[in-house]
């Protein structure tokens, strides 16, 4: 199936690199594919995926809505084509707790598209707290059968990254893209919260990169261009640093450059793109 863009707006997508990891891949044969930190999984849109991928993410919400999508994308579009995108709909619609699957995913899409910057964040009782988006938007339902088309080959589940292992076989590919763990005066945007990916995880992140090593499986990760993740990472791979534009901050956004690392056991190839 053609590459096809995400259908949600996630913090730290990474769309921005998918011309690298085409390249990076461009001869690779891999058997299935692992996305354990799926974020808006604009990686696997892109990629042209011959076999089974795994697709997971610790955030239920977010699984829920891929499943709708790819289980029942015409109930969700239909719900979708209910709600009006006005400020009043948007908070009235926030404040539903819908239990039905498909209404939580066409909830959760649609906050995603109206809500300010697309941002996922919950108070303390769980319950979705981002102001409403100021913006006009009309969803794109052909966009969301196109990916309900390609996910209909994705395994979905929500669960630690660590998970995967149990999966894994020699000559898988695993795309690693966790949140970055350094704060906003180091590198970075500013969506994450350092508490919910600790040094400790980075850590576990190395100890699945070294499983992954040791059967003969591929991984690309990318990370924030930090020495201490250079530190964890270098030796257990090769390490690309890449600069690239970004606007940070909403609407006191900012062009900045940011520098970020990658690290890959897969052997370069004599033709690798930059990236913006
Ligand atoms: C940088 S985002 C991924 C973005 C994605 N590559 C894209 O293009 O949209 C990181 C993701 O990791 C998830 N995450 C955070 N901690 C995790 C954990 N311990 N295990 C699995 N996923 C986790 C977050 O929910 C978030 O969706």
């Amino acid at each position: 199936m053609a590459p096809i863009t995400s259908f949600i707006r996630w913090a730290g997508g990474k769309s921005w690199l998918i011309p690298f990891v085409q390249d990076l891949t461009a001869d690779l044969k891999y058997n299935n594919y692992f996305e354990p930190f799926m974020g808006g999984a604009s990686i696997f849109f892109a990629l042209d995926i011959k076999n089974k991928s795994f697709l997971s993410d610790i955030n239920e919400d977010l699984i829920n809505a891929f499943t709708g999508v790819r289980d029942n994308v015409e109930s969700v579009i239909d719900c979708l084509k209910n709600c009006s995108t006005d400020s009043d709909s948007y908070y009235r619609i926030r404040a539903l707790e819908p239990t039905d699957p498909v209404e939580r995913a066409a909830r959760f899409l649609y906050l995603n598209a109206t809500s300010f910057n697309g941002l996922y964040r919950v108070n303390k009782l769980g319950k979705y707290n981002v102001p409403y988006g100021q913006r006009s938007v009309s969803f794109n339902y052909d966009r969301l059968t196109d990916a309900s088309k390609k996910l209909s080959n994705a395994d979905l589940s929500c669960h630690d990254f660590d998970s995967i292992r149990a999966l894994l076989s020699p000559e898988d590919l695993v795309f690693l893209d966790p949140p970055y763990a350094v704060t906003k005066g180091d590198n970075g945007f500013l969506g994450y919260n350092p508490r919910f990916f600790s040094l400790e995880d980075q850590y576990r992140l190395g100890e699945l990169i070294d499983y992954i090593n040791s059967i003969g499986a591929y991984y690309i990760l990318t990370n924030a261009a930090h020495e201490k993740i250079e530190e964890i990472f270098s030796s257990r791979g090769r390490m690309v640093s890449l600069e690239r534009n970004s606007l940070i901050g909403g609407k006191k956004a900012y062009r900045g450059k940011i520098k970020e690392y990658i690290f890959t056991n897969i052997p370069e190839r004599s033709t690798n793109n930059g990236t913006d």
